[in-house]
């Protein structure tokens, strides 16, 4: 049985998300809340990898085994949380194959051919981003909306005033809070508002202003990153794996209680920009990174320190910085792949198992061909369990077809 919609617990308490299969621990902890009834989903659930099979079936798990194979690589199978995305990568990958989805494999784009000479290494991150004028500020909108998170006394309606100048940016931010995420909050509230909260001053409500206007920090840079030549990585492609991290993030942050969820969800959709710069600026390093990345079966980022100097963590975590996002979303990005500094262990940690999954079950790609290796102790300053993580991941990936919706309502370009 699948679960039709979220379970609330009688305060009003979120208990489980809509899409979990109930086993056997669902059902007690169901019982305990004195829940009786719930609604389930009439579709039975895709049939397992196993069984069911005809001769189709049999080739479409042969080629998702292969692919899961090469891009889970890097990642601990005897880990419980390695086993569960072995596991939930393979069911997803086969699925893709027997629906006939032609987009299944090969999104991570061909290995950059023909070596040329791979220029020194680049001085610093400083000077890269002195090299590309568009960066040189943030957008106008931005600065408005910095200025009300910055302020302590700034109140809903600054916020809400902040973001309406921007059109496109207000109707984003609204499809984004009319999700499935906060169905439970709109519902909490419900005879306060209507069912969809269709104007800014109503969305501050549902999710509070300072986040508010995190999430619309984060969206107003989205534009000045939509110029990769597409024989790099596709944008859709790319912005698919960004917006599949922040979705994870988001749900990791609010499960595990390691920050905000939408601070998450923000550095989720930023974690990766650098490689955008890189992609630009650095082409000939990158096209030797990916490479050596492709020959080693290692992640893009340890290619990057060797060729560039610096990875793209540290090239976004400078951007952000100097545009003054708030100090912990920066940290998040800046230390997504490099958790060995224990004071920052926390937030980037729940980047790092975001990107780990977004990139493990495949949700776009930026320019990896493998996940990253999960870092155990990361993994246990979050304190999730392998179930835990495997309820969490369709939850995830509906809030990914949600919000790709939403920025991609035609499928076609970047946010
Ligand atoms: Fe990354
Ligand atoms: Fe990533």
């Amino acid at each position: 049985m699948i679960l039709a919609e979220d379970v609330l617990t009688p305060g009003g308490r979120f208990l489980m998300p809509k899409g979990t299969t109930l086993d056997h621990g669902h059902l007690k902890s169901l019982q305990a809340w004195n829940l009786n009834a719930v609604s389930v989903a009439d579709e039975a659930p895709p049939p397992p990898v196993a069984e069911g099979r005809g001769e189709g079936a049999d080739a479409a798990e042969e080629a998702a085994v292969a692919v899961v194979r090469e891009r889970l690589c890097r990642l601990d199978r005897e880990h419980e949380a390695g086993e569960v995305l072995w596991r939930l990568a393979l069911e997803r990958e086969t699925r893709r194959r027997l629906a006939g989805d032609a987009q299944a494999a090969g999104q991570e784009g061909a290995v950059p051919g023909r070596p040329e000479e791979v220029p020194p290494p680049l001085s610093s991150p400083e000077t890269l981003l002195r090299d590309e004028p568009q960066l040189v500020s943030p957008p106008e909108v931005y600065l408005r909306i910095n200025d009300v998170l910055r302020d302590p006394k700034s109140t809903v309606e600054d916020a809400a005033e902040s973001i309406r100048h921007d059109p496109s940016l207000a109707a984003k931010l609204l499809r984004l809070v009319n999700s499935s995420f906060y169905a439970r909050t709109l519902r909490a509230v419900r005879g306060r508002f209507p069912a969809k909260v269709d104007s800014l001053s109503r969305a501050v409500m549902v999710v509070g202003a300072r986040q508010l206007a995190t999430l619309a920090l984060g969206v107003s840079v989205l534009p000045l990153f939509q110029d990769i030549p597409p024989h790099w990585v596709n944008m859709r492609v790319f912005w698919e794996h960004s917006v599949g991290c922040a979705a994870a993030a988001q749900a990791i942050a609010a499960a595990t209680s390691r920050g905000n969820p939408e601070t998450a969800f923000v550095a989720g959709l930023l974690h990766d920009i650098g490689r955008i710069i890189f992609f630009k600026q650095a082409s000939t390093h990158m096209a030797a990174a990916m490479r050596q990345a492709a020959a080693d079966r290692d992640p893009l980022y340890r290619a990057e320190r060797d060729l560039l100097g610096f990875d793209h963590a540290v090239l976004g975590g400078h951007l952000l910085q100097k545009w003054q996002f708030p100090a912990n979303l920066e940290k998040m990005v800046r230390y997504h792949h490099d958790l060995d500094e224990p004071l920052f262990i926390d937030e980037p940690a729940v980047i790092h198992l975001a990107d780990c999954v977004a990139t493990a079950m495949g949700w776009g790609a930026s320019g990896n061909r493998h996940a990253p290796p999960l870092n155990p102790a990361a993994w246990q300053a979050l304190g999730l369990t392998g179930e835990g993580l495997a309820r969490l991941v369709p939850a995830m990936e509906a809030r990914l077809a949600e919000t790709m919706h939403s920025f991609f309502p035609d499928r076609e370009g970047p946010p």
